[in-house]
Parts: C-alpha cells; sequence; structure tokens
C-alpha cells in the first residue's frame, strides 16, 4: 500500500521503516530540511537500536523514501498519517500548531480521496479538529475529494521501537468508516497474528482517551511503587522484594513497577498533564493523577537528598560521576529526564558533576548549555569515575549493570553510590567498602 508519514521523529521514522520493511511504499516526510537531508546522507537523526539498519535496507528496496516538501507527501499516499511532536505547556494545554499545519497542507494539495490517521498524542476530539481544516481548505479550492479522518495512537517505547513497531501487542483503529477499517487493518496485516486480539476497532474519541489512559496508568504504577519505596525505606523492608512478590500476581503484572528517580521521557510527563487539565477544563479534577505528578516531582530530588544525607549537607566542591543521562536505557532522549534535575540540584549546591551516557551526551549538552567547571563531559563510565568523590547511576544502561566494584571502591575517594534504579545488590557493593544507598532498599537512612 502507498503511505505517506509527516513526522521523522522517534515515532514517524521507526513507524516508517516497519511499514517499509513490510513491504508497504512509504514516504516519510518531515518539515526538518536538515533533518531529510541528514536521512537521505545515511545520517541518523535519534538513537534507537536496530533503527539505522532498517532505514538503509528500506532506502535500499525503494521501499522507503524521504521529503522536506509537504505537497509530495500529500499527494505519494492511500493512507497519510500525522505523526508530528505535540508538546504540552507547563499547564498541561497541548500544543496543536503541527498537526494543524500538516491538515492544511493536505487540504491545500490532495488530488483525490485519502485516508488521514492521526497517530500523534492529541486530545479528545482533535480528529474532529483536524476534519474540519482540511474541508475548510477543499471547500476553499471548491475540491470534493473524500478524505476520512481516523485515530490510530502508537503505543511504542523509546529504546524498543524496532521491535515493539514489528510486533505491536495491539492495535487501536479509531474509526468507523468501513472503508476505513478495511485499510488500517490491510495496512497492519503484517505486523499482527491474531487480528482478532490484537486490532481493536473503536469510535475516534475512545481511540484518543485511551492513549491519554494508558499512559495515566503507566505513571500511576511507578509513583505508587516510588510511595511503597518510602514506605519500604522506612519499615527496614526491600521494594526490590516486593515488587518481586507482587508482580508475580497477574491481576497486576510486573511492568512498570520498579522504584527509582522518577519517570521522565517525552510522554508520561506531558501525557499526564494534558489530560489533567483537559479534564480541570471540563470541570472535574483528577485527583489520582494530581498525585502522581506530587510524587513523581517529589522522587526526582530523592537522588539529591541521599547524597545531601550522606555529606551531611556539605555538598559544595564534591565532584558527583553521573552514570547515565537519558530519560531510559537505549535512548538518546532527554526530554524530561530526571537526570536534568539531579543536575541542576548539584549545580546549585556547588557540586560538581562529570558525566557519561552512551548515547544521550550531544542531547545533554544542548540543553544544559555551558555550565564552566560545573560539568565535565566524559567519554567512558571509567573516565567519570576519575578523581570523584562518589557515584550516582541515573540511567540503567547495560553497561552499567556489572561493575567492577573492587575497583569503583579504590577509585573514588569516599567511595559511595547513589543507585537511582536500584540496579546493584546493595550487599556486593557495601562489601567492597562502599557506601550504598538505593531508592526503600532496606533502611532508612533518615531514621538511622
Ligand atoms: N516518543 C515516543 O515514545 C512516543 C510514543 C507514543 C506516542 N508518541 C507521540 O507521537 C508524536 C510524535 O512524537 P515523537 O517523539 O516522534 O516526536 P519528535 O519530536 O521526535 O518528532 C516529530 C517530528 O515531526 C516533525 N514535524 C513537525 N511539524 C511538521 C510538519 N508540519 N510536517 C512534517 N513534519 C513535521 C518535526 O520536525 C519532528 O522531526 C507525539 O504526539 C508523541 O506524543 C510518542
Amino acid at each position: 500500500m502507498k503511505v505517506s508519514i509527516f513526522g521523522a521523529g522517534y515515532v514517524g521514522l521507526g513507524f516508517a521503516a516497519c511499514l517499509a520493511e513490510a513491504g508497504h511504499e512509504v514516504l516519510c516526510a518531515d518539515a526538518d530540511a536538515g533533518r531529510i537531508d541528514g536521512l537521505l546522507r545515511g545520517r541518523m537523526p535519534l538513537h534507537e537500536p536496530g533503527l539505522e539498519a532498517l532505514v538503509a535496507a528500506g532506502l535500499a528496496a525503494g521501499t522507503l523514501q524521504f521529503t522536506a516538501d509537504a505537497r509530495t507527501a500529500s499527494l505519494h499516499g492511500d493512507l497519510l498519517f500525522i505523526v508530528v511532536n505535540t508538546p504540552a505547556d507547563a499547564q498541561g494545554e497541548v500544543d496543536l500548531q503541527h498537526v494543524m499545519a500538516v491538515a492544511r497542507s493536505i487540504g491545500q494539495h490532495r488530488d483525490r480521496d485519502a485516508l488521514v490517521v492521526c497517530k500523534s498524542t492529541a486530545p479528545v476530539g482533535t480528529a474532529e479538529q483536524v476534519e474540519a481544516v482540511l474541508q475548510g481548505e477543499l471547500s476553499q479550492r471548491g475540491a470534493a475529494h473524500r478524505i476520512a479522518v481516523a485515530v490510530n495512537p502508537e503505543f511504542l517505547r523509546e529504546g524498543s521501537a524496532v521491535r515493539d513497531g514489528r510486533r505491536p501487542d495491539r492495535v487501536v483503529i479509531g474509526t468507523q468508516d468501513p472503508q476505513a477499517i478495511e485499510l488500517l487493518t490491510r495496512l497492519y496485516a503484517p505486523f499482527v497474528r491474531d487480528a482478532k486480539q490484537q486490532l481493536l476497532v473503536m469510535d475516534r474519541r475512545s481511540a484518543e482517551l485511551t492513549k491519554y489512559a494508558a499512559n495515566a496508568m503507566l505513571a500511576t504504577r511507578i509513583s505508587f511503587m516510588n510511595e511503597m519505596a518510602r514506605v519500604a525505606e522506612h519499615a527496614g523492608a526491600d521494594i526490590e522484594m516486593v515488587r518481586r512478590g507482587i508482580g508475580a500476581d497477574p491481576r497486576i503484572g510486573p511492568g512498570f513497577l520498579q522504584a527509582g528517580a522518577g519517570y521522565g521521557g517525552s510522554c508520561l510527563a506531558k501525557d499526564v498533564r494534558a489530560l489533567r487539565h483537559a479534564a480541570d477544563r471540563d470541570g472535574h479534577a483528577l485527583r489520582i493523577l494530581s498525585a502522581v505528578e506530587a510524587v513523581n516531582h517529589e522522587q526526582k530530588g530523592r537522588l539529591f537528598d541521599l547524597m545531601a544525607h550522606h555529606f551531611e549537607g556539605r555538598i559544595a566542591h564534591k565532584t558527583i560521576a553521573l552514570w547515565g543521562l537519558a530519560f531510559k536505557p537505549d535512548t538518546d532522549d532527554m526530554r524530561d529526564a530526571p537526570s536534568l534535575v539531579l543536575l541542576e540540584r548539584l549545580w546549585a549546591a556547588g557540586a560538581r558533576v562529570q558525566a557519561y551516557d552512551p548515547a544521550a551526551m550531544a542531547n545533554a549538552r544542548a540543553i544544559v548549555g555551558e555550565r564552566g567547571d560545573g560539568i565535565r563531559w566524559c567519554a567512558s563510565a571509567e573516565e567519570a569515575l576519575q578523581g570523584a568523590d562518589a557515584l550516582a547511576l541515573v540511567t540503567e544502561w547495560r553497561e552499567f549493570g556489572q561493575p567492577d566494584f573492587a575497583h569503583i571502591a579504590n577509585t573514588l575517594k569516599t567511595p559511595a553510590i547513589f543507585d537511582g534504579r536500584n540496579l546493584y545488590d546493595a550487599a556486593e557493593a557495601e562489601a567492597a567498602g562502599i557506601a550504598y544507598y538505593g531508592i526503600g532498599r532496606g533502611r532508612s537512612v533518615f531514621l538511622r
């Protein structure tokens, strides 16, 4: 099938490459001409395991093409996907300008019937707005093409976008138009094993809300576990044991139960904020989500609080080795990353940081800017340790998983590990002579 995709970001690019791999003829467009130019020259704009090879294979096979021209993309596909960014401001108001810009260009250029599919995460009612913008453009130029608008939210996880794209656990199709259902069912046929189970057809508003409800639930699980971690700390229990104990219950399941340094990323915080804002505007406050946000906000300061406790408030002039900057492993995405909060708190307290991340250094540098002596960007985890007083782990990259604790103990000036992802075995670190602080790991440092 011929497919146009507007937006070559974390979602659009992976989706385009997976469709192309399945044999669809995909044209992926982006308003950022530099990004498209780079892609055509084989330069990836983002880090996502397996994606570079998939893009290269699609280009070589001719099933994947790129353009910066909205008109060409508006004319190419039978299905046209809107996969552009939908940021939310601090209050949760979602900026739909990019979505509407795509709708306008399709309405201005399209020369025949089409199915437009909203994949961007956007508030309930956005598909109706997209439809109104499209119809406005069509009627302005006296065109009578039938352009249907469906919703198809995305549930992939950054860091495993290719795997999730190839094998989605479910595909939500928001439309009641039989022709649109048929087209989307055919498009996704190579990706689902059991269409009856995995293709969930519903009305557009329910599909839009499904995406927000999913992210709100995931955020809720994380904040719940962070709150339980506080209980564990004070009760002398280990949250990691509790996690295993409850995750084995099929009614609960093991996912998204990790206590840690707080959730981040481009989606959870933004989508929880947006959902809360929309509900507030409709006159019903979402009390659970207010608490979820408050717990997460506090949790992002947790590692710093542990350090302040350990150093008895004397953090000025300390040098902290920081392992991990990205909001999660296997991505270079720094949007809303908990590491940014820790960095700011450390700098405000007069500390210096020696940071290393396998993929997110460039994005982190672009966000935090020039900080003089406040930060040294290191080429390896080992370099970050040299001359540091203590180590903080914020992202659980695989390469941080099996450290040589004896070496860390010999290298750090006052050996201490602040483990924001509960990656390490406390007893092992302590046996090497390291003071170990995890999140909810059995003893309350504040009660000692
Ligand atoms: N990142 C995720 O893990 C994830 C998961 C599920 C859903 N989503 C949602 O998917 C959408 C895209 O997210 P993302 O992370 O890929 O964003 P992104 O910022 O990585 O990419 C968006 C791309 O759209 C391009 N763009 C903006 N306006 C355009 C236009 N008028 N025409 C063509 N291209 C345009 C931008 O230049 C950018 O390259 C968002 O609504 C997001 O909430 C993201």
